[in-house]
């Protein structure tokens, strides 16, 4: 059976067989400047509704407009941006009443982490650790519930550091779908790997250039 996917409109669908799955959390991370934002605002280009929270001011209309965006298609979408970790985790509580008026088709959160980082201080770990949960697992009931694509992205940082591992665990638990950016050999180069998918074997990947107008897949030759 051929389930119908929400395109991203990068060269990311490849590898998830025509686009994001809908019912589900995606969730896309890797390192500063992997192209998290880029896929993101590329996955806005043809909805008629879609809810955008930015929580660390990456959202520029410029660089949408670029990739091929415009005021019209921004009509579409209702921005949100919290300034705090505690405004973040009452804009996402709140999705679930004010979803069931505007409808949108996909709800995307740039970064779910950032503010999160901000918030932890050694001793509100465990508070702080069950408000990110609650987070997914609201997104995911509304997911469910409308049967549409959530997408959110995670910024990575190699420290190891036990507050890594535990939001790391929460974000593999709640995300039905895993994708790994990272940089390539060559410069300007990115990876997308699958790391978790429901329905499609992990593993696979592709490569690709953040461009001035879109994300362009680069083939690799033999030689
Ligand atoms: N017009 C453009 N042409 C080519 N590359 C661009 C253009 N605009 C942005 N980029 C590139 O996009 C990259 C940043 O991508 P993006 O903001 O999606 O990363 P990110 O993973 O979201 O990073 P962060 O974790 O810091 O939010 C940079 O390498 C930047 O040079
Ligand atoms: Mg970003």
């Amino acid at each position: 059976m051929q389930v119908p996917r929400f395109p991203t409109n990068t060269p990311i669908d490849k590898i998830l067989g025509g686009g994001l799955e809908k019912g589900a959390i995606t969730n896309i991370f890797g390192p500063p400047g992997s192209g998290k934002t880029n896929v993101a605002l590329c996955s806005l280009l043809n909805v008629k509704s879609a809810f955008y929270v930015d929580t660390e001011g990456s959202f520029s209309l410029e660089r949408f407009y670029q990739l091929g965006g415009s005021a019209k298609k921004m009509q579409a979408v209702v921005l949100v941006e919290p300034g705090t970790w505690q405004e973040q985790h009452k804009c996402i509580l709140q999705l679930e009443s004010s979803i069931k008026k505007s409808k949108p088709e996909i709800i995307i959160v740039d970064s779910l982490v950032a503010l999160y980082r901000l918030e932890l201080d050694g001793k509100n770990f465990q508070q702080v650790n069950r408000q990110l949960a609650t987070q997914y697992s609201v997104l995911s009931k509304i997911a469910r519930t409308l049967d549409i694509p959530v997408l959110v992205t995670n910024q990575v940082y190699s420290t190891g550091e036990d507050v890594e591992l535990t939001s790391r665990q929460i974000a593999r638990y709640w995300s039905k779908c895993l994708i790994e950016l990272k940089r390539g050999k060559k410069v300007g180069h990115r990876i997308a790997l699958l790391r978790k998918h429901r329905s499609l074997p992990e593993g696979k990947e592709v490569q690709f250039e953040i461009k001035q107008n879109s994300l362009k897949e680069v083939k690799l030759g033999l030689f």
